[in-house]
């Protein structure tokens, strides 16, 4: 039986170069790193290079990618068309301050597929994109309070930051929840803009947005909640949603930025309840750095500069070439054909993890929808935010051991057990995974027998 020291160990051992390479990386960044969600301890593998569904680290170990850069690879790493596309502009340059014909054609391949979109506009980044369907709501509303729900992630600003990881002891009633900060940093001025609900639950969403009526300028979620689950959103609650926006006079946003996989017009197609604005970025990038919004031409119309009174956004990079040809490049290559062909790897993903659990014996599970998954160390039902934290907290270390587990077993997976599916993969690679995370649950199961019996069956 390896003990949860070896298995550090074990890590370390197989790991040289990324050991290495994280102890220079710390002489000059802040603990080695740069992006909090890529890092885990104790500490990442450093990649060299990535190939359609594969990626190599710096000691020559080759991975699945079921990451792809958090959802954002949809065709998996240099994908021809988009590596064709980028080289191509690259030699034409990679940034003007000026308007390129590449912004118009990606705007309108957006325009064209997802419904209830009239304008777009293009961001650096999905951060910025959803700030800027808040703002735009605050400017058309009059009002300043945005719904938001718990565990929903927004990006990285005050605002999206609250109410990300409801703990419980802090996060009040699952009926009345608190405001709370994800760390010191948030301003407080945003706690008391925030009107957190909980995920799926429409009979509290109705009550607090009737509470507060006149006061909301926007409600944002994500149609299926990805940092805290991976949890689809019920169509009740979705539903819900919009008529108490309406109700209201507030302005419905979808955050797609995951979510514009599940469907040519993304989840909303899929689901069938539309937003007022949405916002976009990933897989819409091709690979690079990308935000986007759009919606109702009279909501999106108060960005145009020649308007008196309008909202203003500016950005350097926002809708610089680059992005735009390898967006175009891999939006092209989704196409409905190629989207139910992902959906159904994803699916034999999650029915083939949680039976994986089922056999060895230890609580386990993957939620999800279309070509995204998660994987959770608990069986208990999974709603919300503050379901998912639980079965965390209840897996303890366990998290930690699987997930290092996995990428020893060469399958590269988020440190919190959330998998994509890209157009690069085939059935094969899927049940490579599966039988990857049966063999680590079988070689962890008498770790768990002795330290978290509560996680067996
Ligand atoms: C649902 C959602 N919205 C917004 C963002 C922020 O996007 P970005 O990291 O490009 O700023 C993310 C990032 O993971 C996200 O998952």
């Amino acid at each position: 039986m390896r003990t949860a020291t070896e298995l550090l160990a074990d890590y370390e051992a197989w790991t040289p170069g990324s050991k290495r390479w994280m102890a220079s990386a710390r002489e000059c960044l802040p603990g080695g790193d740069t992006r909090a969600s890529a890092h885990f301890a104790p500490y990442p593998v450093v990649m060299e290079r990535g190939e359609g569904c594969r990626l190599v680290d710096v000691d020559g170990h080759e991975y699945l990618d079921l990451m792809n850069n958090f959802t954002s690879l949809i065709h998996g790493h240099a994908h021809a068309p988009v590596v064709k596309a980028v080289g191509e502009q690259v030699a034409r340059g990679s940034a003007y301050a000026a308007p390129v014909e590449s912004q118009v054609g990606l705007a309108r391949l957006l325009r064209d597929r997802v419904p209830g979109v009239d304008l777009v506009r293009f961001a650096s980044s999905g951060s910025e994109a959803t700030l800027m369907t808040l703002r735009a709501a605050r400017a058309f509303t009059g009002r300043q309070k945005i719904v938001k729900v718990e565990g929903g992630y927004h990006g990285s600003y005050d605002h999206a930051e609250v109410s990300m990881i409801p703990l419980p002891g802090e996060a009040g009633p699952p009926d009345r929840p608190r405001p709370i900060p994800l760390d010191a940093s948030i301003a407080k001025s945003a706690l008391g803009d925030i009107i957190p609900i909980p995920y799926n639950d429409p009979e509290v969403a109705r009550a607090r947005i009737a509470e507060h009526g006149d006061e909301i300028a926007a409600i944002i979620v994500e149609p299926i909640l990805g940092a805290l689950g991976m949890l689809p959103g019920e169509i009740d609650f979705l539903r819900a949603l919009r008529e108490a926006a309406d109700a209201v006079g507030a302005l419905l946003v979808f955050d797609e930025v995951i979510a514009l996989r599940l469907g040519m017009g993304g989840a909303q197609d899929r689901m069938g309840v539309g937003p007022d604005l949405i916002a976009m970025g990933k897989i819409i990038g091709g690979g690079l750095p990308i935000g986007a919004f759009g919606g109702r031409r009279d909501l999106m119309e108060c960005f145009d500069p020649s308007r008196q009174g309008g909202v203003w956004h500016a950005s350097t990079f926002s809708g610089n070439p680059l992005s735009m040809v390898a967006g175009l490049a891999a939006m092209r290559d989704v196409t409905p054909e190629s989207l139910a062909r992902i959906d159904d790897l994803g699916e034999r993903l999650r029915v083939g993890v949680t039976e994986a659990f089922q056999r060895a014996g230890v609580h386990g599970q993957a939620t999800g929808l279309g070509s995204l998954a998660q994987i959770h160390l608990t069986d208990a039902p999974l709603r919300n935010a503050r379901d998912s934290l639980a079965g965390i907290m209840r897996a303890g270390p366990a998290g930690q051991w699987l997930h290092l587990s996995l990428l020893r077993r060469g399958i590269y997976l988020s440190p919190r057990g959330m998998c994509c599916i890209s157009t690069a993969m085939g059935p094969g690679e899927i049940d490579a995974a599966l039988a990857a995370l049966e063999d680590a649950l079988g070689a962890l199961r008498p770790l768990l027998e002795r330290e978290l019996p509560a996680l067996l069956h």
